[in-house]
């Protein structure tokens, strides 16, 4: 038989670091709700158009799409990011404005696989559509922050930067395309190429030859129509009011090409540089147009999901929650008993588990000692004509007086457990 294993650039996530997983969602999720955030599920994939139009000149779709024909013939691909997905549901559905929507999902790239970068990888992530008032800029970059905040992400910086509208960025990026040009003998092979797609994208090159030219090269923050110079004022002032600390960096890009206006990325300290962004987001107030909408403006952001555990496990942060059941039931009776009594602790909120296979009381009192239960209730022959079950401490605290096992009646032991556990 071949041994399967799961595909280069991806992972499985188990117990127990899957309750840590599900932590961070709930964070994410309380945060949304809080904020008047609703979850949107949408599909894995989509028409590949959705996506072509997030970002023709980049990498992301370019060369890391998962796209293929299905058997009706239709182009589709994976999803690479949320954005699109959301807009396009928006598009489809046309809810009130402002649409605040949250999701939880996968996404596909086609990258080299290292710590921090997967093929498959998972967001959490949030959109608000329909207005372009600058508070709702704050609001969607705090609620980012806020979140590295619940994690316990003291190391996370959040780097904020505006690329401008329609009426200024022409202007920089044929200012920039002509700097790049004249110094084009002296940049790396890699940003020659990516200067004929888009000489905005060449400022986000971490290679350290073409660090001189980037370092000197004319900045969008400088160029900013009065327009969108206001808008960023008021965003900045909006973060230093709620006190949300930030550093501007000008030459913040962003890997997709939607973005307009406000942009920013949270990097961890915590994680190497190169795959250090564990969120990023921005404005996107031209991409409900591109996609077949009439002009809305929007914004929102996304996290990875992977790199967040990465940072929280160098920070030490978000410890894994304590996934052990409260109550271990053994039964050497035959097992239906433990059926019934795990179903009862259950319903009343109690979390317990059981053997199963009919084991012996050796092994089923090991299981208990092993699963870090509080408590073991103990059915045996003797137990069973009694109408009782035995109770017995297993964390070293006595059940009543000195005593660390007692015999309840069958019929209360439900209501004794939980005056045990309260
Ligand atoms: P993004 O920066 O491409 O933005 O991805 C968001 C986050 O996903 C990154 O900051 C990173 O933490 C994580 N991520 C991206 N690629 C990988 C990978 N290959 N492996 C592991 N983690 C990865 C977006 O996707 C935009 N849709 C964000 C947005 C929402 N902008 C506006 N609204």
């Amino acid at each position: 038989m071949p041994e399967f294993r799961a595909p280069v650039g991806t992972r499985d996530v188990l117990p127990p670091e899957s309750a840590r997983w599900a932590a961070l969602v709930g964070a994410f999720e309380r945060r949304a709700r809080l904020a008047g955030y609703g979850l949107v599920v949408s599909p894995m994939f989509e028409d590949v158009g959705v996506f072509e139009r997030v970002g023709e000149s980049t990498e992301i779709v370019r060369k890391e799409m998962y796209d293929f024909r299905d058997k009706g013939d239709r182009h589709v691909a994976l999803r690479p990011e949320g954005t699109a997905s959301v807009v396009r549901a928006f598009v489809q559905h046309h809810p009130v404005t402002p649409f605040k929507a949250w999701y939880v999902a996968p996404s596909f790239r086609y990258e080299r696989p290292q710590a921090g970068r997967y093929r498959q990888h998972h967001q959490v992530g949030l959109e608000a559509i329909g207005s372009a008032d600058p508070d709702l800029d704050v609001e969607v970059v705090a609620l980012s922050w806020g979140f590295c905040q619940d994690l316990g992400l003291g190391s996370v910086e959040l780097l904020l930067n505006s690329l401008g509208d329609a009426a200024c960025r022409p202007r920089y990026l044929a200012e920039l395309r002509r700097y790049l040009e004249a110094r084009r003998s002296v940049l790396s092979e890699q940003s020659r190429a990516t200067l004929e797609a888009n000489p905005l994208r060449v400022l986000d090159s971490k290679r350290p030859d073409d660090r001189p030219v980037i370092d000197a090269a004319p900045r969008m923050l400088d160029s900013l129509c009065d327009e969108c110079t206001e808008h960023f004022d008021r965003v900045r002032a909006g973060l230093d009011r709620i006190g949300v600390p930030y550093e501007i960096d000008a030459r913040l890009v962003r890997g997709l090409d939607y973005y307009t206006r406000t942009t920013f990325e949270l990097a961890s300290g915590a994680l190497e540089a190169a795959q250090n962004a564990v969120g990023g987001g921005g404005r996107y107030d031209g991409l409900v147009a591109e996609l077949g909408g009439s002009p809305t403006p929007a914004i929102g952001f996304a996290m990875g999901i992977e790199r967040l555990l990465l940072a929280c496990d160098a920070e030490g942060a978000l410890a894994a929650p304590e996934a052990t059941a409260q109550v271990w039931v053994i039964d050497t009776t035959g097992g239906e008993e433990a059926t019934v009594l795990t179903t009862e602790l259950r319903a009343v909120g109690v979390s317990a588990d059981r053997s199963f296979d009919g084991r012996s009381m050796k092994a089923q009192m090991k299981a208990a000692d092993r699963s870090g239960a509080q408590l073991a209730l103990i059915v045996g022959e003797e137990e069973r004509a009694a109408g009782a079950v035995s109770v017995r401490s297993l964390r070293g605290q006595p059940v009543r007086g000195h005593a660390d096992q007692e015999r309840v009646p069958r019929v209360v032991v439900v209501e004794h457990v939980l005056r045990l556990l309260a």
